[in-house]
Protein backbone atom coordinates (compact mmCIF):
# COMPACT_ATOMS: atom_id res chain seq x y z
CA UNK A 1 0.00 0.00 0.00
CA UNK A 2 0.89 3.52 -0.49
CA UNK A 3 2.05 5.91 1.95
CA UNK A 4 -0.80 7.72 3.78
CA UNK A 5 1.65 11.06 4.21
CA UNK A 6 4.64 11.93 1.84
CA UNK A 7 7.17 15.00 4.05
CA UNK A 8 9.25 16.65 1.71
CA UNK A 9 10.94 18.88 4.07
CA UNK A 10 13.88 19.36 6.31
CA UNK A 11 15.65 17.60 8.97
CA UNK A 12 17.85 19.63 11.89
CA UNK A 13 19.09 18.86 15.18
CA UNK A 14 17.59 20.99 17.80
CA UNK A 15 20.18 22.90 20.15
CA UNK A 16 18.54 23.50 22.94
CA UNK A 17 18.66 25.88 25.48
CA UNK A 18 16.57 27.50 28.59
CA UNK A 19 16.82 31.21 29.58
CA UNK A 20 15.17 33.46 31.96
CA UNK A 21 15.62 35.96 29.26
CA UNK A 22 17.91 36.72 25.85
CA UNK A 23 20.57 38.77 25.01
CA UNK A 24 20.48 42.26 23.96
CA UNK A 25 23.20 42.31 21.32
CA UNK A 26 26.69 42.74 22.80
CA UNK A 27 25.20 40.84 25.69
CA UNK A 28 25.79 37.43 27.33
CA UNK A 29 23.26 35.39 29.58
CA UNK A 30 23.74 31.70 30.88
CA UNK A 31 21.51 29.23 30.58
CA UNK A 32 20.88 25.44 31.46
CA UNK A 33 22.85 22.50 30.14
CA UNK A 34 22.73 21.92 26.23
CA UNK A 35 19.60 19.35 24.92
CA UNK A 36 20.39 18.11 21.95
CA UNK A 37 16.88 16.54 20.14
CA UNK A 38 16.37 15.32 16.45
CA UNK A 39 13.78 18.45 14.87
CA UNK A 40 13.59 19.97 11.52
CA UNK A 41 10.19 20.90 10.52
CA UNK A 42 10.10 17.99 8.17
CA UNK A 43 11.30 15.33 10.24
CA UNK A 44 9.28 16.50 12.95
CA UNK A 45 5.85 16.20 10.98
CA UNK A 46 7.15 12.66 9.43
CA UNK A 47 8.02 11.59 12.92
CA UNK A 48 4.52 12.37 14.64
CA UNK A 49 2.16 11.00 11.82
CA UNK A 50 4.05 8.38 12.29
CA UNK A 51 3.70 7.61 16.02
CA UNK A 52 -0.11 8.54 15.28
CA UNK A 53 -0.25 5.36 13.34
CA UNK A 54 0.51 6.35 9.86
CA UNK A 55 2.22 4.71 6.93
CA UNK A 56 5.04 7.69 6.11
CA UNK A 57 7.77 8.45 4.21
CA UNK A 58 10.14 11.46 4.30
CA UNK A 59 12.34 13.04 1.35
CA UNK A 60 15.01 15.04 2.97
CA UNK A 61 18.95 15.45 3.27
CA UNK A 62 20.95 14.96 6.16
CA UNK A 63 24.69 15.64 6.52
CA UNK A 64 27.21 12.62 7.32
CA UNK A 65 28.52 14.20 10.97
CA UNK A 66 27.52 13.27 14.18
CA UNK A 67 23.83 14.84 14.07
CA UNK A 68 23.00 12.79 10.71
CA UNK A 69 23.15 10.14 12.83
CA UNK A 70 20.95 10.75 15.26
CA UNK A 71 18.44 12.60 12.39
CA UNK A 72 18.08 9.25 11.05
CA UNK A 73 17.70 6.55 14.00
CA UNK A 74 14.86 9.03 15.33
CA UNK A 75 12.80 9.06 12.15
CA UNK A 76 14.08 5.27 11.75
CA UNK A 77 12.51 4.48 15.41
CA UNK A 78 9.06 6.13 14.36
CA UNK A 79 9.09 3.73 11.51
CA UNK A 80 9.25 6.50 8.32
CA UNK A 81 10.30 5.16 5.80
CA UNK A 82 13.71 6.12 4.99
CA UNK A 83 13.90 5.12 1.35
CA UNK A 84 14.49 8.85 -0.13
CA UNK A 85 16.74 9.91 2.69
CA UNK A 86 19.62 10.73 1.06
CA UNK A 87 23.01 11.99 2.55
CA UNK A 88 25.30 14.87 1.41
CA UNK A 89 29.06 15.61 2.80
CA UNK A 90 29.16 18.20 5.63
CA UNK A 91 27.00 19.39 8.06
CA UNK A 92 23.53 18.02 8.69
CA UNK A 93 20.57 21.42 9.35
CA UNK A 94 20.90 22.83 12.92
CA UNK A 95 18.55 25.04 14.72
CA UNK A 96 19.86 26.84 17.60
CA UNK A 97 17.10 27.05 19.91
CA UNK A 98 16.35 29.36 22.92
CA UNK A 99 13.42 28.04 24.90
CA UNK A 100 11.85 31.18 27.52
CA UNK A 101 9.92 31.05 30.76
CA UNK A 102 6.71 30.66 29.45
CA UNK A 103 7.92 27.48 27.13
CA UNK A 104 8.20 30.33 23.95
CA UNK A 105 10.82 29.48 21.65
CA UNK A 106 13.16 31.35 19.25
CA UNK A 107 15.36 29.78 16.21
CA UNK A 108 17.91 30.25 14.13
CA UNK A 109 18.23 27.85 11.49
CA UNK A 110 21.73 26.71 10.01
CA UNK A 111 20.26 24.89 7.02
CA UNK A 112 23.64 22.90 6.26
CA UNK A 113 22.10 19.68 3.94
CA UNK A 114 18.42 20.57 4.02
CA UNK A 115 20.29 23.52 1.15
CA UNK A 116 21.09 20.53 -0.93
CA UNK A 117 18.11 18.89 -1.85
CA UNK A 118 17.60 19.30 -5.11
CA UNK A 119 14.40 18.94 -6.93
CA UNK A 120 16.01 16.47 -8.72
CA UNK A 121 16.24 14.58 -5.37
CA UNK A 122 12.10 14.44 -5.51
CA UNK A 123 11.43 11.61 -7.91
CA UNK A 124 7.80 11.59 -9.08
CA UNK A 125 7.46 8.00 -8.29
CA UNK A 126 8.49 8.79 -4.72
CA UNK A 127 5.19 10.65 -4.37
CA UNK A 128 2.88 8.72 -6.61
CA UNK A 129 0.21 6.66 -4.24
CA UNK A 130 0.77 9.02 -1.60
CA UNK A 131 -2.51 10.37 -0.21
CA UNK A 132 -1.36 13.75 1.59
CA UNK A 133 1.98 15.14 0.15
CA UNK A 134 3.52 17.88 3.13
CA UNK A 135 5.68 20.66 2.34
CA UNK A 136 7.31 23.39 4.75
CA UNK A 137 9.58 25.95 3.61
CA UNK A 138 12.98 24.73 5.26
CA UNK A 139 14.64 23.41 1.79
CA UNK A 140 14.92 25.34 -1.27
CA UNK A 141 11.99 27.00 -3.19
CA UNK A 142 12.29 25.32 -6.60
CA UNK A 143 12.81 21.77 -4.61
CA UNK A 144 9.09 22.82 -2.89
CA UNK A 145 7.55 23.80 -6.52
CA UNK A 146 8.73 21.11 -8.89
CA UNK A 147 7.91 18.40 -5.88
CA UNK A 148 4.46 20.24 -5.18
CA UNK A 149 3.88 20.46 -8.93
CA UNK A 150 4.71 16.44 -9.20
CA UNK A 151 2.63 15.47 -6.10
CA UNK A 152 -0.65 17.50 -7.82
CA UNK A 153 -0.42 15.75 -11.30
CA UNK A 154 0.18 11.91 -9.37
CA UNK A 155 -3.26 12.83 -7.64
CA UNK A 156 -1.87 13.47 -4.22
CA UNK A 157 -3.62 16.40 -1.98
CA UNK A 158 -0.87 19.34 -1.13
CA UNK A 159 -0.46 20.11 2.28
CA UNK A 160 2.02 23.58 2.60
CA UNK A 161 2.73 25.27 6.12
CA UNK A 162 4.49 28.81 4.88
CA UNK A 163 7.12 28.27 7.30
CA UNK A 164 9.49 30.14 7.90
CA UNK A 165 7.68 32.84 5.78
CA UNK A 166 8.63 33.21 2.69
CA UNK A 167 6.77 34.07 -0.88
CA UNK A 168 5.79 31.29 -2.78
CA UNK A 169 4.40 31.71 -6.37
CA UNK A 170 0.36 32.17 -6.81
CA UNK A 171 0.88 28.72 -8.95
CA UNK A 172 1.50 26.57 -6.04
CA UNK A 173 -0.57 28.55 -3.66
CA UNK A 174 -3.17 27.23 -6.06
CA UNK A 175 -2.00 23.60 -5.21
CA UNK A 176 -2.71 24.03 -1.45
CA UNK A 177 -5.11 22.26 -0.08
CA UNK A 178 -5.00 23.93 2.66
CA UNK A 179 -1.77 26.32 3.09
CA UNK A 180 -1.26 26.35 7.02
CA UNK A 181 0.21 29.18 8.43
CA UNK A 182 0.10 31.21 11.87
CA UNK A 183 -1.06 34.70 12.03
CA UNK A 184 2.43 36.11 11.18
CA UNK A 185 2.89 33.97 8.54
CA UNK A 186 -0.06 34.86 6.69
CA UNK A 187 0.03 38.64 7.50
CA UNK A 188 3.42 38.55 5.54
CA UNK A 189 1.84 36.70 2.93
CA UNK A 190 -0.82 39.41 2.83
CA UNK A 191 1.85 42.28 2.93
CA UNK A 192 0.66 43.68 6.16
CA UNK A 193 3.11 45.46 8.10
CA UNK A 194 3.44 44.98 11.40
CA UNK A 195 0.49 43.69 13.59
CA UNK A 196 -1.29 40.69 12.07
CA UNK A 197 -5.35 41.59 11.06
CA UNK A 198 -8.16 39.72 12.25
CA UNK A 199 -7.16 36.53 11.98
CA UNK A 200 -10.81 35.85 10.63
CA UNK A 201 -10.68 38.22 8.05
CA UNK A 202 -7.10 37.25 6.66
CA UNK A 203 -8.47 33.53 6.42
CA UNK A 204 -10.54 35.11 3.68
CA UNK A 205 -8.54 36.88 2.26
CA UNK A 206 -5.34 34.12 2.15
CA UNK A 207 -8.82 32.12 0.26
CA UNK A 208 -8.79 34.95 -2.21
CA UNK A 209 -5.09 34.18 -2.96
CA UNK A 210 -6.10 31.12 -4.71
CA UNK A 211 -5.23 28.04 -2.04
CA UNK A 212 -8.26 25.34 -2.11
CA UNK A 213 -8.23 25.92 1.61
CA UNK A 214 -6.81 27.82 4.56
CA UNK A 215 -5.62 26.99 8.22
CA UNK A 216 -4.21 29.73 10.14
CA UNK A 217 -3.26 28.13 13.71
CA UNK A 218 -3.66 30.54 16.89
CA UNK A 219 -1.51 28.85 19.74
CA UNK A 220 -3.87 28.27 22.78
CA UNK A 221 -6.61 29.98 20.39
CA UNK A 222 -7.02 27.02 18.36
CA UNK A 223 -7.26 27.60 15.03
CA UNK A 224 -9.11 28.87 11.93
CA UNK A 225 -10.11 26.39 9.29
CA UNK A 226 -11.37 28.50 5.43
CA UNK A 227 -12.58 26.84 2.31
CA UNK A 228 -15.34 27.12 0.46
CA UNK A 229 -18.18 26.39 2.85
CA UNK A 230 -17.02 29.16 4.84
CA UNK A 231 -14.61 30.09 7.86
CA UNK A 232 -14.66 27.57 11.08
CA UNK A 233 -13.60 28.14 14.53
CA UNK A 234 -11.20 24.91 15.93
CA UNK A 235 -10.34 24.81 19.89
CA UNK A 236 -7.67 23.88 21.33
CA UNK A 237 -7.15 21.91 24.34
CA UNK A 238 -6.11 24.03 27.48
CA UNK A 239 -2.53 22.67 28.75
CA UNK A 240 0.44 24.31 30.66
CA UNK A 241 3.05 25.36 28.05
CA UNK A 242 6.25 23.72 28.83
CA UNK A 243 8.02 24.01 25.53
CA UNK A 244 6.14 24.82 22.34
CA UNK A 245 8.73 24.23 19.98
CA UNK A 246 7.55 22.06 17.14
CA UNK A 247 3.89 22.21 18.09
CA UNK A 248 2.96 23.32 15.15
CA UNK A 249 4.32 20.33 13.20
CA UNK A 250 2.80 17.71 15.04
CA UNK A 251 -0.66 19.78 14.61
CA UNK A 252 0.04 19.87 10.31
CA UNK A 253 0.97 16.45 10.60
CA UNK A 254 -2.15 15.08 12.97
CA UNK A 255 -4.09 17.20 10.27
CA UNK A 256 -2.10 15.57 7.35
CA UNK A 257 -2.83 12.54 8.54
CA UNK A 258 -6.61 12.72 9.38
CA UNK A 259 -7.07 14.22 5.66
CA UNK A 260 -5.26 11.17 4.03
CA UNK A 261 -7.61 8.91 5.57
CA UNK A 262 -11.08 11.06 4.41
CA UNK A 263 -11.78 13.38 7.11
CA UNK A 264 -13.13 16.53 6.35
CA UNK A 265 -11.14 19.59 6.90
CA UNK A 266 -12.50 20.87 10.19
CA UNK A 267 -13.03 17.55 12.33
CA UNK A 268 -8.90 17.03 10.80
CA UNK A 269 -8.48 20.27 12.69
CA UNK A 270 -9.95 19.47 15.97
CA UNK A 271 -7.96 16.79 15.84
CA UNK A 272 -5.01 18.46 15.31
CA UNK A 273 -5.65 20.82 18.06
CA UNK A 274 -5.53 17.95 20.29
CA UNK A 275 -2.20 16.91 19.19
CA UNK A 276 -0.60 20.15 18.75
CA UNK A 277 -1.93 20.58 22.96
CA UNK A 278 0.04 17.61 23.59
CA UNK A 279 3.20 18.37 22.51
CA UNK A 280 3.22 21.58 24.14
CA UNK A 281 3.35 19.30 27.20
CA UNK A 282 6.63 18.08 27.04
CA UNK A 283 10.37 19.76 26.44
CA UNK A 284 11.71 18.97 22.62
CA UNK A 285 9.73 18.61 19.72
CA UNK A 286 9.70 15.27 18.41
CA UNK A 287 10.57 13.61 22.09
CA UNK A 288 6.67 15.98 23.10
CA UNK A 289 5.07 14.36 20.04
CA UNK A 290 2.57 11.44 21.50
CA UNK A 291 1.38 8.23 20.18
CA UNK A 292 -1.04 6.00 19.29
CA UNK A 293 -2.79 5.26 21.81
CA UNK A 294 -1.53 8.09 24.47
CA UNK A 295 -4.33 9.79 25.90
CA UNK A 296 -4.59 13.32 24.07
CA UNK A 297 -5.86 16.81 26.28
CA UNK A 298 -9.52 16.78 25.81
CA UNK A 299 -11.19 19.80 24.81
O1 LIG B 1 9.10 23.86 14.07
C1 LIG B 1 10.11 23.51 14.97
C2 LIG B 1 11.37 23.20 14.26
O2 LIG B 1 11.82 24.38 13.63
C3 LIG B 1 12.50 22.76 15.14
O3 LIG B 1 12.54 21.37 15.35
C4 LIG B 1 13.72 23.31 14.44
O4 LIG B 1 14.52 22.32 13.85
C5 LIG B 1 13.18 24.28 13.38
O5 LIG B 1 13.30 23.73 12.14
NA1 LIG C 1 7.27 20.41 22.93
Amino acid sequence: MGHEVVVVGSVNADLVVSVDRRPAPGETVLGSDLATYPGGKGANQAVAAARLGGRVGILARIGDDGHGELLRSALEEAGVDLAHLLVSGGPSGVALITVGPDGDNSIIVSPGANARLEPGDVPAEALAGAAVVSFQLEIPLPTVEAAARAAAEGGARVVLNLSPAAAVPDEVLALCDPLVVNEHEAAFLLGHDGAPGVPEAMARDLLDRGPRSVVITLGAQGALVADSSGVHEVPSPKVEAVDTTGAGDAFTAALCLRLARGDALADAARFAARVGAAAVRKPGAQSSYPSVGEDLPAL
